[in-house]
C-alpha cells in the first residue's frame, strides 16, 4: 500500500502502456477484433495502471466497474494495438484509471480506437479499505477535465 509523507502531484503517476498483436484466436464471428478481447487488455492495464500507483500487491486490487467502454472503430487481424492507462481520479479506497487503445502505428498516429473508464478498489481480505494514497488536485487542464468526467461517470448507476 502506498504511504507517501506528502501528497504526490496527480500529474506525476505513472502511465503504463501494453502493445498486443491481434491474431486469429482473438477475432470475433466477423473476422474483427472480438470485444471480449478488447475489454480483457483494457482491464488489465488498467488494473497495472493501478497497481503502478498503489504499489500494492495484486491481492490488494479488484476491478469493480468499467463505466463508458466504447468500440471506435473495428480492428482487423495483423493489427498492433497500445494502449495507454493513466489514473484520473483517486478516492479513499479507490482509483479511477482512464485507458485508450490507438493502432501501433511507425508514423506515430494517434486515432483513438476503444477507450474506457475503470473503477479498482483497494481491499484488504475482501473489503474495501484505505489505499493511503494522496494526491493534489490535478494541474494541468486535460487532466482537471478527466477527473470531472470521473466523477460524473461514478455517480452514474
Ligand atoms: C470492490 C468491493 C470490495 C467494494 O465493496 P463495497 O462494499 O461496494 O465498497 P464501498 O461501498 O466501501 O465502496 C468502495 C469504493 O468504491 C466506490 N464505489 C462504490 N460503488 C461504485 C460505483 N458503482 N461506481 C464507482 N465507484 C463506486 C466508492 O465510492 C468507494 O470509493 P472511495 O472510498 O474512494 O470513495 C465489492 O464491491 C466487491 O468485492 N466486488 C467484486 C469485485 C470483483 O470481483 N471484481 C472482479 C470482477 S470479475
Amino acid at each position: 500500500m502506498s504511504n507517501p509523507e506528502t501528497p504526490l502531484r496527480m500529474d506525476d503517476l505513472p502511465a503504463v502502456e501494453s502493445v498486443h498483436l491481434v491474431k486469429s484466436l482473438d477475432l470475433n464471428h466477423h473476422g474483427t477484433l472480438y470485444a471480449g478481447r478488447m475489454a480483457e487488455w483494457v482491464v488489465e492495464v488498467g488494473f497495472l495502471t493501478t497497481r503502478a500507483a498503489l504499489r500494492c500487491s495484486p491481492d490488494h486490487l479488484v476491478c469493480l466497474r468499467i463505466h463508458d467502454l466504447d468500440f471506435r472503430h473495428r480492428v482487423e487481424k495483423g493489427a498492433s494495438l497500445r494502449l495507454r492507462g493513466e489514473v484520473v481520479h483517486v478516492g479513499r479506497t479507490s482509483i479511477t484509471v482512464h485507458v485508450e487503445a490507438f493502432p501501433f502505428q511507425p508514423d506515430g498516429s494517434e486515432e483513438t480506437t476503444t477507450d474506457a473508464l475503470l473503477t479498482y478498489v483497494h481491499i484488504v481480505e475482501g473489503e474495501a479499505r484505505p489505499h493511503g494514497l494522496e494526491v493534489e488536485p490535478p494541474e494541468s487542464p486535460r487532466l482537471r477535465r478527466w477527473w470531472k468526467a470521473a466523477l460524473e461517470a461514478r455517480k452514474r448507476r
